[in-house]
């Protein structure tokens, strides 16, 4: 009789009741024995233990939740700075042609200006536009001596920022837009422009012309620069 009620419990069943976990129907149920389970019934428990994994084996262990934390963190980490490097250039203002503080002078080819060959086709008097501090059109002067003078004057308008053209008839810069005027050295001589055109030494090194901030008193007026 008890060994036809052991022939409806499941093979599970078998193996819980093996650990002493019962249900209340299967404490009803008398304690199989060895000598009770049929060949059938002994191959299904064998089956049903083998399919049961410790809940700490399904998870990964520290060590390998840190690498996989790692390689996410490379896969992201590489396409971003790829995308911020260029990004972060784009703003970054032209650092070609630096020279100890200074910049370069360019013509209007983008060529680096060499003092010797810009006085055999610049003549006295002359006022023409180069590339200077942070890319301002800049004039370089050439004095009647044929020497070039040792500052630039920044053609931006002190007004509203128009480049002021040089006026050779009148011997003048005079603005287009609004026209304010400045003498031959970018001293302002005539409203609305409030102030006088900004000054940048202009030095030769080896050869080449070079731009530096000119941070000293303004030697037209005799006040403080006010572009430092
Ligand atoms: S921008 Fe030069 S006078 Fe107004």
């Amino acid at each position: 009789m008890a060994a036809s009620t052991l022939s409806h419990a499941t093979p599970c069943k078998l193996h819980s009741s093996k650990n002493g976990i019962f249900s209340s129907s299967q404490a009803l149920l008398p304690k199989p024995t060895r000598t009770h389970l049929s060949r059938r019934e002994k191959n299904l428990r064998i089956t049903c233990q083998a399919t049961s994994i410790p809940a700490d084996d399904r998870v990964p262990d520290m060590g390998k939740r840190q690498l996989m934390n790692l390689l996410l963190l490379g896969a992201i980490s590489l396409p971003t700075a790829g995308m911020l490097i260029p990004y972060a250039t784009f703003f970054a203002p032209p650092g070609s042609g630096d020279a100890g503080g200074g910049i370069v002078a360019k013509d209007a080819l983008g060529n680096d200006v060499i003092a010797a060959e810009w006085l055999k086709t610049h003549g006295p008097g002359d006022r023409t536009l180069t590339q200077g501090l942070k890319g301002d059109p800049t004039y370089l002067v050439v004095q009647n001596d044929r020497t070039l003078a040792t500052y630039g004057i920044n053609a931006v308008c002190t007004h509203l920022g128009c480049v002021v053209p040089w006026n050779a008839a009148q011997n003048k810069f005079i603005c287009p837009c609004h026209g304010s005027q400045y003498n031959n050295q970018g001293r302002v001589v005539r409203g609305p422009a409030p102030l006088s055109l900004a000054l940048a030494h202009a030095d030769v090194e080896d050869g080449k012309v070079v731009f530096v901030p000119w941070v000293e008193t303004d030697f037209r007026t005799s006040d403080a620069p006010w572009w430092s």
